[in-house]
């Protein structure tokens, strides 16, 4: 792994299985201007929505050792709903740089639904995790909370973004049993930093007026209490992004990430 910053500049490191953390990278790239941004997709592991809590968060720690071994992480997003329930608070713990991770909003679901009765979109390792279940369990004599996880979402979701045309039907089907509901959700969860790429979809083949929530909010309430903007230094701003696996996508994906202005895309072997 080439050393492309010097060790001494000031990056942000932003983590997906796939593409999805772009969503969050859209959103903050505007804040922090003057500040490099590695992104780094596993694609080798891609998608995290049936791996293990243990598996995602030894490959994070992985990760994030031979990252941060090669340059000055600032600050790391884990711009995956999964990975982060999966990892955090714990991974905190074998780095001195701070970490913050999306989590789905549900807390400010419940303030927005009025029907209460809320949809909550994720992937199967967020819908099994201990503390969502806990959570959901929690929160269900008060309102009626909706899941569906999905990998076939996920993989929707990457293949608009990298420019395919997608079948709105293969969308509708995995929400088959929601058509039946006496009451809809008026309030839908995007408990994956996937699904916002695939609103416009979402919003065809449901009712109108339904509040969507995303993750992204919440990255910005978190970093203002781990950045001291005094002290990034900075000499060449250059974005690079890391994947992990090359595959049939690659050339789509570069492209991509050429017209976010990221300038050097290289394969990570790890
Ligand atoms: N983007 C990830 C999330 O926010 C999940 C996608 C996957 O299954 O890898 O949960």
């Amino acid at each position: 792994m080439k050393k492309k910053f010097l060790k001494s500049q000031n990056t942000i490191f932003i983590f997906d299985s796939g593409l999805g953390g772009i969503t969050i990278f859209n959103y903050i790239k505007n804040i922090f201007l003057n500040i490099n941004f590695i992104y780094l997709l596993d694609n080798k592991y891609f998608p995290y929505g049936n791996k293990s809590k243990n598996f995602i968060l030894q490959r994070l720690i992985k990760i994030l050792k031979k990252i941060s071994n090669n340059y000055n992480i600032t600050l790391a997003i884990i711009a995956c709903n999964t990975a982060s329930i999966s990892s955090l608070p714990t991974i905190k713990n074998y780095f001195n740089f701070p970490i913050i991770g999306v989590t789905p909003a549900i807390d400010l679901a419940t303030q927005k639904t009025k029907n209460n009765v809320i949809g909550f979109l994720a992937t199967n390792t967020t819908l099994k995790n201990n503390k969502i279940k806990k959570k959901i369990n929690f929160l269900s004599t008060k309102y009626k909370i909706k899941t569906i996880s999905s990998s076939k979402l996920v993989f929707l979701a990457e293949k608009k973004l990298l420019g395919y045309k997608i079948i709105i039907d293969e969308i509708k089907k995995i929400f088959r049993s929601w058509y039946n509901f006496k009451i809809f959700p008026d309030t839908i969860i995007l408990g994956c930093t996937h699904f916002p790429l695939i609103l416009n979809e979402l919003k065809i083949i449901f009712p109108k007026n339904i509040y969507f929530l995303d993750s992204k909010k919440d990255v910005i309430l978190k970093y203002k209490e781990n950045i001291d903007f005094n002290k990034i230094k900075i000499k060449k701003k250059e974005n690079i992004v890391f994947y992990t696996k090359k595959n049939e996508y690659l050339k789509q994906i570069k492209l991509l990430f050429f017209k976010k202005g990221f300038k050097n895309i290289t394969n990570l072997k790890i």
